[in-house]
Order: structure tokens, then sequence, then C-alpha cells
């Protein structure tokens, strides 16, 4: 064995206040676990005698509770990017105690390479296993692992015993060239191999193995529930039309899931809908609902950055894992978010909003325009370029003290531009060739709830002139009223003009 095997705690020893670490792993899914808790342990002797201790963390998308959790109540970050859903880290990022800013997926890498975003001092790897030369086989989650293996000046390796050998053939390693000299990405088809099954490093960079067995321990999501599925059933009904009108070709075309509970709920309707044909997705995250579809059939391949499924599931992928090595491929984000190949494939893309305005424009990110939730994620990458952009959402939010339509988002990360198609489980509103105003009376009338559909209607009425007719004054009366009292129904609009 070419390497030392060393504690996580000798591990984070290398580590210094004011590094960059670069974190292999995508969601939970092979995302590094042990050294993280050393580290946060570290941060907090380092506080309690009185000396500053916090290191910027780059990730291939949200992690677990080992990185966020930990570091985020060790106070040990300093700077950090791109998405995260963990409540300790939110909460560190609203009350700006960590410099958090939130990138398109796909930009991470190149943006490293481009040297945009300073250097990597320590990348953290999970491994599945590391050959003596320095080729490292990844786990469950690939992320952004090649870029930060290639600009780390050193490499901290966990091996996950339950990362497993067997997994050697689903991964396919390519990192583009940079410009002038980028060439095109020659995937053509979701099941494209183009690069290595491995990442191959120099085996001087590695400090060490640090060895474990912590589970990725993902959490099962929210049941389907009526107005979830009945979203599901919305899609479904509206994909199955298309397909019929010949909007769609009748091999269907790639799909493209967010992640989420509205996200899973869709995934498992469609895999009920005897009108949708079987497909095969080009995503960033195969949830459980997805591997469901494979397990069916009726997702026939997968093209992904990570199997973001729980340890039930994983183990059932290893139970058939010379089935799945064929009908899954697991590749680095910058590829499965590449706006060259969402494009050039046809993703049917399905994406959720926190909220949508009467005009089309997504907010995903931001509660009432301030307090940021997840962060954008690949929701961007997709939208932007796809075949057919849908975005889904509950139409009321906190039981109804919430509309997710509204007159103007109070954040846009999505605009009117990039949104094809809105679906709630009232409706679906279909936005492609229509004018502000045309799109305005669709959303109002097939996806807002009942409870505010008059409203949205008074407001439109409120609005005067102009191709897109918004009252300045009013637009944002809906989050007003919700700040002022707790509920955005608002009973009279003559307050807020
Ligand atoms: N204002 C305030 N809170 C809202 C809201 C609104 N307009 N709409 C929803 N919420 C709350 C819900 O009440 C829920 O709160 P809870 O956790 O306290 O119950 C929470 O937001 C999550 O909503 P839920 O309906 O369960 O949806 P989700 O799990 O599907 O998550 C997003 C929705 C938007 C937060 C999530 O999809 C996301 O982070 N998206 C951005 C990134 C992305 O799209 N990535 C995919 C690219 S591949």
């Amino acid at each position: 064995m070419a390497y030392r095997i060393i504690t996580a705690e000798e591990a984070a020893s290398y580590i210094h206040h004011g590094d960059n670490i670069g974190f292999g792993g995508f969601t939970a899914a092979g995302t590094p676990k042990a050294v993280t808790i050393a580290l946060a342990k570290r941060a907090e002797e380092e506080h309690a005698a009185g000396r500053p201790f916090k290191v910027g963390v780059f990730t291939g998308a949200s992690t677990n509770d080992y990185i966020d959790g930990y570091l985020s109540r060790a106070n040990a970050i300093k700077g950090r990017t791109p998405y995260q859903s963990h409540k300790d880290a939110r909460d560190r990022i609203n009350k700006n105690e960590m410099d958090y800013f939130d990138v398109h997926l796909s930009h991470l890498s190149q943006s490293l390479r481009y040297g945009f975003l300073g250097k990597i001092n320590i990348g953290i790897i999970e491994a599945a296993a590391i050959s003596d030369d320095g080729e490292i086989l990844l786990g469950a989650g690939v992320g952004m692992a090649p870029t930060v293996c290639d600009l780390a000046d050193k490499i901290i390796i966990e091996r996950n015993h339950h990362e497993t050998d067997k997994m050697r053939g689903m991964h396919d390693i390519y990192t583009p060239a940079d410009p002038p000299y980028r060439r095109e990405i020659p995937i053509y088809k979701p099941s494209d191999r183009i690069g290595s099954p491995v990442i191959k490093v120099d085996p001087k960079k590695i400090i060490g193995i640090v060895e474990t067995d912590l589970r990725d321990g993902v959490k099962p999501f929210s049941p389907v529930d009526e107005t979830t599925a009945q979203i599901g059933h919305n899609v479904c009904n509206f994909l199955a039309s298309q397909l019929k009108k010949g909007f769609i070709p009748k091999e269907f075309l790639p799909l493209q899931s967010g992640v989420g509970n509205i996200a899973n709920a869709v995934l498992s309707q469609l895999g009920d809908s005897k009108e949708i044909p079987s497909f095969e997705m080009y995503t960033e995250v195969v949830q459980d609902a997805a591997m469901e579809l494979m397990f069916q059939g009726k997702c026939r391949f997968a093209s992904s950055c990570a199997l973001y499924v729980s340890d039930e599931v994983l183990t059932r992928i290893f139970d058939n894992i010379e089935e799945f090595r064929n009908r899954i491929i697991l590749r680095p984000g910058e590829i499965t978010n590449n706006p060259e190949v969402v494009r050039r494939l046809g993703l049917i893309t399905m994406n959720t909003a926190l909220e949508a305005d009467i005009f089309g424009n997504i907010n995903s990110t931001h509660v009432c325009g301030t307090k940021m939730m997840n962060g954008i994620g690949g929701s961007g990458d997709f939208t932007r370029n796809a075949y057919l952009s849908i975005f889904a959402c509950p139409s009321i939010a906190k039981g109804g003290k919430i509309s997710a339509i509204v007159p103007m988002v109070s954040h846009v990360d999505h605009s009117e531009h990039s949104v094809m198609i809105l679906a709630t489980e009232q409706g679906v509103a279909d936005l492609r060739s229509k004018s502000p105003i045309q799109r305005a009376e669709a959303i109002i009338e097939n996806c807002a709830h009942p409870m505010y559909r008059q409203l949205l209607w008074d407001y439109l009425k409120l609005s005067k002139g102009g191709h897109t007719p918004h009252n300045l004054r009013a637009a944002f009366g809906f989050h007003n009223e919700f700040l002022r009292s707790g509920d955005m129904a608002l009973t009279n609009w003559a307050e807020y003009c």
C-alpha cells in the first residue's frame, strides 16, 4: 500500500485557518463524512482558545450533516458555494455569519479551473477504492471530484467500506478542455460513455487515507399526498397531450427531474401513467422515485451525478449490480448539467418553484425575497436550455397563509423567457407563445388557489399600462401583508396602492 492510513484527527490537523477545501460527492451521496467531524472539533477548540478558525467550502451540491451540519454548528465556514440544503447552514447564511454565494452547479468546476474563486488547498474525496498508482474509484456521488483532484494542492481520501468495488464501471469521468481549446462534449444520447471509469491523480498529492464506514443516510421523502399526487397527475396529463399533438416525439425525450418532495412525487405519478411511454433520464440526481421507475422498467436508463437514494435502495442496486452497471452512468456535475448537452438531447426538465408570478417568473431560492432557502442548484442549467421547461409547486404553502402565485416574485431565479410550463395541483398553464397579459390570465385561471384567485384578478385590474402591466406600489402586497399579519390573503388592495 503506497499510502499512509491516518486518523480523521490527523487528517484535520493538515487543514489550516483560511484554507479552501474542495469536497467530492453530490448531495449526501459519496460526500466525505469523517474528517469534517474532527475538523469541526478542532475549530471549536481553536475558537475556545480565542483563535480564529474558518475554512472556505466548495462542494458538488448540497452535502450531509457531516459537512454542512458539523461545520456550520462549529461556525467553521467562512464562505461556501454552491447549493446547500441544511438547516444549520441556512441559519448561518441568513444571519450573515457565513458568506454564501449561489452559482449554477455546471459553472463551479470551470470557474475554479479559470481561477475565479481562488485556489483549493485541500481536497477531501470519498472513495470506494484507490490503487497504488493513484486511480480513485468513486462511490455513489461524483460532483466535482475530478476538478478537486486536479486543482487541490493536497488530497485526503476517505475510503468508505460501504461504497463497494462493485461500482467499478458505473462512472464516466470526463473534464472538458478550457477555452479556447474546448470542443463539443460528445454525448449524443444519455447512455454515451466518453471518459474514464476512475479519476487519476498524482499519488504524491495524497496525504493519507482515512478509513470509514459511515453511511450516506439519505432521508426518505415525504409520502406522496393528495396535493403532490394531483400535481404529478397534471404534469402527466400535460405531457401525454403534448405527445398526442406531436410536440414531443413518439420515442419521448429524456427527462430531468429536480430535487425535493414535489419532484419525487411527480416522478412517482409518471410511473403510474399508461400514456407516458418508457423513457430515459439525463439528470443530476437519481432519487428513490426514479430508481423505483428503473426497477419497474419504466425508466430504461439514467445518466446522473449521484445516486441520492436510501440505504435500502442502494443495497438493491448493489444486489443487481451487473444489470444496473449497464443502466446507470454517474458523471461529474459539469457534464450532467452541461447546457450544450441539455440543449442537444432535448430534455424535458421538471423543477420546483417556491413562488411564481403571474407573468411566469420563478423564485426557487428566497423566502419573501430575503431569506435563502437552499440555492439555485442545477435548475438554471436545465431550465434555460430545455426542450420543454416545466415548473411545479403546490398553489399554497403553510396551510394557505402563503400563495405560491404572486403578483411579482420577490426574487428572480428563472425569468419568464425560460419558463414554458407552470403546474400546480389546480392545473397547468402553458406559457408558450403567450403575451404577458395572456400568461397572467392562464396562470391565475389555471394555477392559482381559489383562495387567492380573485385577489390576483383584482391585482391585474389595478395594474395599468405597458406591455407587462404592474402596479408597482401593490406588486409586493401579498409579501408585505404576510410580513405584517402572517397571512398573504389581504382584504383590501387599496391599502397597498
Ligand atoms: N414561501 C415560504 N415557504 C415556502 C414557500 C413560499 N412561497 N413555498 C414552499 N415553502 C416551504 C414549504 O412550506 C416547505 O416548508 P417546510 O419544510 O417547513 O414544510 C419547504 O418550503 C419545502 O417545500 P416543499 O413543498 O416540501 O418542496 P420541496 O421539498 O420540493 O422543495 C424547493 C422545494 C424549491 C425548496 C427545492 O426544490 C429547491 O431547493 N429548489 C431549488 C434548486 C433546484 O431546483 N434544484 C434542482 C435542479 S436539478
